[in-house]
């Protein structure tokens, strides 16, 4: 499988390291090999080789330099989209930045990849959020995948669950814990911390950046929410559609009082059908403590997704992280192989 990597940071040098290291694992029970024909990075640079890159000399130099310009062969400096153009794929990974309210650059690396017949895998909730119907639309007239696996709980299967697993069971609704950064403060809040000095340890542990706002205020919660609703439930939601109150006017009185009343303060993401309609709100909420949701401590994700044929399904993992999500886009691949014989 021939691919181009579409952004050099966390996920994607993660996602290097883990197919140049289980190279072996993945030939021998997948029947799988991987061949790196490009990586473009706005700023670390752009390389290309028909015949496959040497992933550790890329993985090498970027920890290094901070870098790939200085890789040893020269067919570089093309940008993102002529990446994608020039070189003869079979898949796009596309792991750039999130933007929530273009969706961009996001939608335009995976509309043209599209456009030339290539699968697409990505971790970026941002053009899933706000073109999945259009961008899918385009995947299956061209008759390629479009897989996003990793814009839900990262590598952790919440949207194969959904539209796979239980395929065949209309969803109803879903309700889930789906930023950890609020969560892991929510947690230390519980066992005393103020909401500054929580966010500081998240801030300390990498949960949180340092401008916290996509996580507290609710608006990553909203993304994940619109992806569930829109891919799992046929909405058609944009991000301002739905309700949102963050968790920056949290107190440790607001805490305490969920506890009196039996359960636990959550940052809730959830979706419900009213008529024909599909609703859905982020807030923080009091969870019954006998809820799934209420039990999930520190920055762990879960989704309980509710069917008419099962009921009441839930999912808990991790819902970050470079090697995590580096993993959910290789099953994304693996996948790819299966549906499509590649
Ligand atoms: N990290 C996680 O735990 C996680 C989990 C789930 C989903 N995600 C999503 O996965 C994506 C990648 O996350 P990350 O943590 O790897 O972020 P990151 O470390 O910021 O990496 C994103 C990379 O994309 C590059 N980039 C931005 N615009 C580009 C363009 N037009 N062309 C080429 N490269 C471009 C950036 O370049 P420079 O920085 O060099 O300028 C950066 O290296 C994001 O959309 C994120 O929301 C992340």
């Amino acid at each position: 499988m021939r691919i181009v990597l579409i952004g050099f940071g966390t996920v994607g040098q993660s996602f290097v390291k883990l197919i140049d290291e289980g190279e072996d694992y993945l030939r021998n029970r997948y029947g799988l090999e991987f061949e790196l024909v490009a990586v473009s990075d706005i700023i670390k640079g752009s390389v290309m080789d028909p015949e496959g890159l040497d992933k550790a000399e890329l993985l090498k130099l970027v920890t290094k330099t901070g870098s790939i310009k200085s890789y040893s062969q020269n067919d570089s400096g093309f940008d993102s989209v002529e990446s994608i153009r020039k070189s003869d794929a079979d898949v796009v990974v596309e792991v750039s930045w999130t933007n929530l309210e273009t969706g961009e650059p996001g939608i335009t690396h995976i509309r043209e990849a599209l456009s030339l017949g290539k699968h697409v895998v990505t971790s970026n909730k941002g053009p899933i959020a706000l073109a999945y119907h259009e961008l899918n639309s385009l995947a299956k007239e061209k008759g390629v995948q479009l897989r996003y696996e990793c814009t839900v709980m990262s590598g952790t299967p919440a949207i194969i669950l959904g539209s796979e697993g239980l395929a065949g069971n209309k969803v109803m609704g879903f309700r889930g814990v789906l930023n950890g950064t609020t969560n892991f403060i929510l947690s230390r809040m519980e066992q005393g911390a103020t909401y500054e000095s929580a966010l500081k340890e998240a801030q300390g542990f990498g949960y949180a950046e340092v401008d916290p706002s996509a996580d507290v205020e609710g608006w990553d919660a909203v993304g994940k929410t619109v992806i569930l609703a829109n891919t799992l439930m046929g909405a058609r939601l944009k991000p301002l559609d739905v309700k949102r109150q963050g968790i920056t006017g949290i107190t440790v009185r607001d805490i305490e009082e969920s506890k009196k009343r039996g359960g636990a303060l959550r940052l809730v993401a959830e979706a419900w059908t009213e008529g024909s309609k599909v609703e859905a709100k982020v807030s923080p909420k009091t969870v019954d403590s006998r809820d799934p949701l209420a039990r999930l401590s520190g920055a762990l994700n879960a989704l309980t997704i509710t069917t008419e044929g099962l009921g009441d399904v839930t999912i808990i993992g991790k819902g970050a992280g470079g090697v995590e999500t580096g993993h959910g886009i290789i099953s994304d691949l693996i996948a790819i192989k299966r549906l499509s014989g590649h």
